[in-house]
């Protein structure tokens, strides 16, 4: 049986856990800093087994030991955006977060593949990248399948459809100069700018980007889970039913659109081995213009995420402890 260890047992950690056991994907191991939440919320999962009819295993840890021989590590763990917040502002925190969780999952899954949810997400897996010295193969992130979700549901509810006839994709980083791919977006084949006028298109297009946003906006306390949850689990299925899906994820340039070196969003082929290529899209001038500028200002963040950790100035484990005590992410 597969292993998936999700570290943060936050509402994004457990949602996640719940839909992997829904489709009896593997055996799913919770971590988070906070072990009563671990622990709770999987025993509550796995009492959901005889109600939704799987077996998947559910554990509930504290420790990373629980985690070891991982197929996949879902780094989830991290504060969310509150109201008012962009998701660069969580750059500082978050940073430390993630560093000390994927150094501490890297022990004991060195074979796993690592999906790093945690925003801002494009700059987090890049971090990922960086401190477990895996190919960049094996470490991407979720965004682009949760953005392109929003995208195909606010195309169906315009529409009428149903969201599951409705195809789209959104490429870039996971902010707010998101990247969603209107020429590209279709109802069962049929280009959706011929059903929706371009400038309706352009709205559907700005709620996407503000789709997390609104979210937040409406909860006041947090923000969304059940579709990034649901994203999660898709992108897992993927990996470890060798699917070869092809989805949009946070993975690292290598030339395409002239970037390179840097994790955003990008449609990639995505099986057992993680990333199996990246596909280039024959994009427009218009379309490069936006990725551009969304990597841009990826790159900022990256630079000033290194400079926060002090990244290739110290030891690569000097911050680890003090950042595994702020590793809950509902606090
Ligand atoms: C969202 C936040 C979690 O898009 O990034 O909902």
């Amino acid at each position: 049986m597969f292993k998936v260890a999700i570290i943060g047992a936050g509402n994004v950690g457990a949602t996640a856990a719940d839909y992997i056991a829904i489709k009896n994907l593997a055996h799913v191991v919770l971590v988070d800093i906070n072990d009563g939440a671990a622990r709770g919320k999987s025993l509550d999962l796995l009492q959901t087994g005889p109600l939704s009819l799987h077996s998947s295993p559910i554990q509930g840890s504290g420790s990373y030991e629980a985690t070891a021989g991982s197929d996949i590590v879902v780094i989830t763990a991290g504060v969310p955006r509150k109201e008012g917040m962009t998701r660069d502002d969580l750059l500082r925190i978050n940073a430390q977060i993630v560093r000390s969780a994927a150094t501490e999952a890297l022990k004991y899954s060195p074979d796993a593949i690592f999906t790093v949810v945690t925003n801002p997400l494009d700059v987090m897996t890049q971090l990922t990248y960086q401190v477990t010295g895996l190919p960049s193969q094996k470490v991407l992130g979720m965004a682009g399948v949760l953005d392109s979700a929003r995208f195909q549901t606010f195309i169906a509810m315009e529409l009428g459809v149903s969201p599951v006839d409705v195809k789209a994709m959104v490429l870039g980083g996971h902010g707010d100069l998101m990247v969603p791919l209107l020429r590209h977006a279709s109802v069962n084949g049929i280009p959706a700018l011929e059903l929706i006028s371009p400038e309706r298109m352009k709205e559907l297009a700005a709620r996407t980007r503000d789709g997390g946003a609104e979210i937040v906006k409406l909860l006041k306390t947090g923000s969304a889970y059940y579709a990034p949850g649901a994203s999660i689990a898709l992108m897992v299925e993927a990996i470890l039913r060798d699917e070869n899906r092809l989805l949009p994820c946070s993975v690292l340039a290598s030339g395409q659109h002239g970037l390179s070196g840097m994790y955003l969003g990008l449609p990639a082929v995505i099986g057992r081995s993680g990333v199996k290529r990246i596909v280039e899209l024959p994009l427009n001038a218009d379309e490069v213009k936006a990725l551009t500028a969304s990597a841009a200002s990826i790159e900022q963040n990256v630079a000033a995420m290194n400079t926060l950790i002090g990244w290739g100035q110290e030891e690569p484990a000097a911050t680890e402890s003090a950042a595994t005590k702020e590793a809950d992410p509902e606090k």
